[in-house]
């Protein structure tokens, strides 16, 4: 093992203790609200972008944490960010966080709650942790590790072995509904659900009929799902490096693909550019065929996606 994999092993267990630490905060978080008798979150952009106590209690807890142990590390986390100018990465250790993804899924009780915890190095994900605590899940990886359910249980789930997947109309895509709301966004994502779900033969030409289309809430979830083979692909705009830096190293050792938009996508842009470019595709891992290896099949599938979605702005993203 090279010096620099020996040190990402010693991140990856020190990650591992404090998503394990984060993530009974969230659950005595959770406890604690049901106790209270009103509303205890606070409204960020607009009503449906909220934040609790639990959000800014557990980041400050895991970039106190990091901040002991690994002084010289940067940290760039949803909370310490709000407000701020937007964050930029660089080749130094990275600590990249999201102490609960899906902070509208906590509010109202449903358990797809993420705890997400990355760490880039040279601007690439090293390290990741993802914490479901209300499920009992952990998804990890750290580069050169594998990728591993509870610490033992590989993925992706199907045995660790990539399943078959060669038609965009077969697959179960995560695409999210997001907390931004406004005309010039909804009137884009209505017309991309209405292509993906929509049956051509009944009237919707350009229809694909896919699966099926998934929302959690959470799109660092979406993307863990996707490295365990759960869903077959992860498509967004809007959300941030915190939602996927974890994840992209997680994606990675499963043989998963991750690309950022339509632009990124066109030119294979560098992995720090895409963790940094607010728009995301992901692909499972898949069996080749006689004719395609699994990472042209990967890019296939992304570039049918784009070719049937159009991409939208939010303010923050300009
Ligand atoms: C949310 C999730 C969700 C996305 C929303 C985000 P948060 O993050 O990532 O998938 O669609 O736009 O706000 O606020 O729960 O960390
Ligand atoms: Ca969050």
């Amino acid at each position: 093992m090279s010096d620099d994999q020996q040190y990402y092993e010693q991140l990856f267990e020190f990650a591992y203790g404090v998503v394990e630490q984060a993530s009974k905060l969230i659950l005595e978080g959770a406890a604690a609200r049901w106790k209270l008798a009103g509303d205890d979150y606070e409204v960020k952009k607009n009503p449906v972008d909220l934040v609790t106590e639990t959000d800014q209690a557990v980041e400050e807890f895991i970039k106190s944490a990091i901040a002991e142990r690994y002084p010289d590390h940067k940290f760039i986390g949803e909370e310490s960010s709000e407000g701020k100018d937007k964050p930029v990465l660089t080749d130094a250790y990275t600590w990249v966080v999201d102490p609960i993804d899906g902070t509208m899924n906590f509010i109202h009780a449903n358990p797809n709650v993420g705890c997400s915890i990355g760490v880039t190095h040279n601007s690439r994900p090293v390290v990741g942790v993802i914490a479901l605590p209300f499920l009992g899940r952990i998804y990890s990886a750290r580069e050169g590790g594998g990728a591993f359910m509870n610490r033992t249980i590989p993925l992706p789930l199907t045995g660790g072995i990539p399943q078959p997947l060669t038609q965009l109309s077969h697959c179960m895509i995560a695409a999210e509904w997001g907390s931004d709301r406004r005309p010039d966004t909804i009137d884009v994502k209505l017309p991309n659900f209405r292509r993906l779900n929509g049956d051509p033969s009944k009237g919707i030409p350009d229809g694909v009929m896919v699966h099926a289309l998934r929302t959690t809430g959470a799109t660092t979830i979406n993307l863990a799902h996707v490295a365990a083979g759960e869903l077959d692909m992860s498509w967004d705009a809007g959300c941030w490096a915190w939602d996927v830096t974890a994840a992209a190293i997680i994606l990675k050792e499963t043989g998963a693909f991750l690309q950022g938009g339509k632009e990124e996508f066109a030119r294979d842009a560098p992995i720090g550019d895409v963790l940094m470019c607010r728009r995301y595709v992901a692909v499972r891992a898949v069996a080749p065929t006689a004719t395609e290896s699994a990472e042209e099949i990967q890019r296939r599938l992304s570039r049918e996606l784009y070719g049937v979605v159009d991409e939208w702005t939010t303010p923050s993203m300009l």
